[in-house]
């Protein structure tokens, strides 16, 4: 089972990713997760993705396609994974859907979640309270916004045709929003 996980930057795509993924017993691959993880231990791919990210532009796809690639190819994402923050762009929906083909295997759901932008840029900046990640600031925050809706939402006409889209109300309380996504797939 690959579920992807698609909204704005705010609207829950890591909280309900890890309730998901456990419920399904497959991991979830989180690629802000591996790069934030990068740019903290210095590697060549966090010093290369690290002033996009502050910026809140997205990390360009001559750098992420290999890590898409090399997360799906894990043996523990044989089976299934939740997709957590890619593909973000056409091409990186390609490689996806590719990858998968060649497996004899797809993606089963994609699930968007729908919040307002009002209630996105609250959760950003009450996060920016509490943890310190660097792109959760004023002009970063706007930058994610502007990207998602020009670069990542188009996405969803892609997926569309297949019937396979979700759309998930993604206020309210985490465990409702659980429940719901449980209802809409199924299990
Ligand atoms: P990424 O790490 O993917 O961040 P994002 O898309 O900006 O989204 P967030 O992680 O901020 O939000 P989320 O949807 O996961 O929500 P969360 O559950 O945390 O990407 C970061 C950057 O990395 C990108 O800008 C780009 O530079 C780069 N990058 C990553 N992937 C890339 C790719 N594929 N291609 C190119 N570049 C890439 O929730 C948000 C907050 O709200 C939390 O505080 C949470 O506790 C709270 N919350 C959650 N649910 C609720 C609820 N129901 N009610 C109230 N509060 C809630
Ligand atoms: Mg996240």
């Amino acid at each position: 089972m690959f579920i992807l996980l698609l909204g704005a930057p705010g609207s829950g795509k890591g909280t309900q990713g890890r309730i998901l993924a456990d419920r399904l017993g497959v991991p979830k691959i989180t690629t802000g997760d591996i790069l934030r993880a990068a740019v903290k231990t210095a590697t060549p791919l966090g010093r290369e993705a690290k002033k996009f990210m502050d910026e809140g532009k997205l990390v360009p796809d001559a750098v992420i396609l290999s890590l898409i690639k090399t997360e799906l190819d894990k043996p523990e994402a044989k089976e299934g994974a939740v997709l957590d923050g890619f593909p973000r762009t056409a091409a990186q929906a390609e490689l996806v859907d590719r990858t998968l083909a060649e497996r004899a295997q797809r993606l089963n759901h994609v699930l968007l979640l729908d919040v307002p932008e009002e209630e996105l840029i609250r959760r950003m900046s009450g996060r920016a309270a509490q943890e310190q990640r660097s792109d959760d600031t004023p002009e970063a925050i706007k930058t994610r916004l502007q990207t998602y809706r020009r670069d990542t939402a188009p996405l969803v006409a892609h997926y569309v045709p297949r019937g396979i889209v979700h759309r998930v109300p993604g206020t309210g309380t985490v465990d409702d929003i659980a429940t719901e996504i449980k209802r809409l797939i199924g299990r």
